[in-house]
């Protein structure tokens, strides 16, 4: 073991100091210049594909990026369209008519990329024919809908490897999943066997249809023509953090799941339950439902030395008082002092939410101040502005686009993730285990 001090509350205090006052209030060290004095002659033009919900979404994040600016919007549902092009607030130009439209956005020669924020069945084809543009892309979770699709993105990206391509799962680039996996990496967790997650709803995800003739297209998320349902639209984001904590992906799925309470002319299920299998038995159990919220949503990532409970806005960590009753280990390990253990396995240690940093406050904002520093005592985090993860992860993407930054979610974890879910949805509708083809050597 690297670093074998005893840490006390007091030294934490001490040590990480200069870390955790350095974000206050200046840029971060090395970030490139056009933070401090924009260029607008470096600015990524995009164009947007699906200007809905997570569309907007995108959108309104993108109005305090300053390195990229949407010079053209793209919908089939002018309602939409508006409020997308209202959302930015950039005057972009409007491609809106038949499902094809977007191919006449795409020839324009002053956009350099575009972010594609569709219904599912739609992602694969307009990624292959933005790359195949020449664009830069960014694609919405899931990534693809059907298995061969993922080769036919894979194709067209090598073809087009100097364009950017990047995938929409924003916990990749939260601070909190991103210490989250420090901590594992570091072996705080000791060894990860074990992901339980969860997504659970009490309500029939559905959205309100004034014309029934927009039923489908509204309601797409109901209808398989479209969607993967719970697994593609919620557990994606899971599987994902799962992949990651593991640092591999799965090699067998079993599932179930069904319509089975709102029984109301939909084709998705309202719950599904899965075991996905990784190497060496580990195992993440996961279970989404739209009938009963309670534990909404999070990840357990559990190893043999702790627990980590996750989620986007807030983490805690638990110290597993049994490893020293059954190994009958003397001292605690490297990371964790004797007061840190104490604290973790009597309550939990909270990771975040880190607004203020104000060690005068009430009492749990001492205690994050605390479980801070003591990750930055650690080496496991460096203190940075919080953002919000989708700000993050649209920031990374122009600054992937403008300057070379490496990809947060590059074509490989998209595709990782897109097969867990297809494989997922398969073994639900065949009753059989899914298992992974063997990797070519
Ligand atoms: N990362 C996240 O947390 C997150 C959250 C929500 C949704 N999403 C993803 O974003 C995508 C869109 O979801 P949503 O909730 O915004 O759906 P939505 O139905 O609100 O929006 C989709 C939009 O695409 C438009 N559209 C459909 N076909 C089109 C075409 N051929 N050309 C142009 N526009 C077309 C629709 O009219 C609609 O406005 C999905 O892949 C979803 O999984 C991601």
């Amino acid at each position: 073991m690297e670093n074998k001090k005893e840490v006390t509350r007091r030294d934490f205090l001490k040590a990480a100091t200069a870390a955790v006052a350095v974000g206050s209030a200046k840029p971060l060290a090395g970030a490139p210049a056009i933070l401090a004095s924009p260029n607008p002659n470096s600015v990524v033009h995009f164009g947007m594909i699906g200007t809905g919900t997570e569309g907007c979404t995108l959108l309104s994040f993108l109005t305090t990026i300053p390195e990229g600016r949407c010079i053209a919007t793209c919908d089939i549902y002018p309602p939409n369209l508006k409020k997308g092009v209202e959302t930015i607030g950039t005057n972009p130009a409007t491609y809106t008519g038949g499902p094809t439209e977007y191919r006449r956005m795409l020839e324009r020669k002053d956009m350099d990329a575009v972010l594609i924020a569709t219904p599912l069945s739609m992602h694969a084809q307009m990624v292959v024919d933005a790359l195949n543009a020449g664009k830069h892309v960014f694609v919405e979770k899931t990534m693809y809908f059907k298995e061969e699709e993922g080769n036919q993105i894979k194709k067209a990206a090598e073809a087009n490897s100097k364009q950017v391509l990047q995938i929409g799962l924003q916990r990749r680039s939260s601070t909190l999943y991103r210490v989250g996996m420090e901590m594992i990496r570091k072996g705080a967790l000791g060894k990860v066997m074990f992901v339980r997650a969860q997504w659970h709803r009490n309500g029939n995800w559905r959205r309100p249809v004034a014309d029934p003739r927009y039923e489908r297209m509204i309601n797409w998320r109901m209808y398989k023509e479209y969607s993967g349902g719970l697994m593609a639209e919620l557990a994606s984001h899971q599987i994902d953090v799962a992949n990651w904590a593991f640092g591999a992906e799965p090699l067998s799925v079993v599932a179930t799941g069904g319509i089975d309470y709102w029984k109301d002319g939909r084709e998705t299920c309202d719950n599904i339950e899965a075991i996905f299998e990784y190497p060496e038995g580990r195992k993440l159990l996961y279970s989404s439902i739209l009938y009963n919220a309670h534990f909404q949503f999070n990840e357990q990532i559990m190893g043999d030395q702790g627990t980590l409970i996750i989620t986007t806005g807030n983490g805690m960590y638990y110290h597993e008082a049994v490893h020293k009753a059954t190994t009958g280990a003397a001292k605690e390990n490297w990371w964790a002092g004797a007061t840190v253990t104490q604290e973790a396995e009597q309550k939990g240690i909270p990771l975040f939410p880190e607004e203020t940093g104000n060690a005068q406050g009430g009492f749990m904002e001492r205690e994050l101040l605390y479980a801070r520093r003591w990750l930055a005592s650690m080496g496991i985090y460096e203190y940075e502005e919080p953002h919000e993860p989708r700000w993050s992860e649209l920031h990374n993407l122009m600054l992937s686009i403008r300057d070379g930054k490496p990809v947060v979610v590059p074509l490989e974890i998209g595709m990782a993730d897109a097969l867990g879910v297809i494989y997922g949805n398969r073994s639900i509708e065949t009753g059989q285990k899914v298992v992974w083809p063997k990797k070519e050597a």
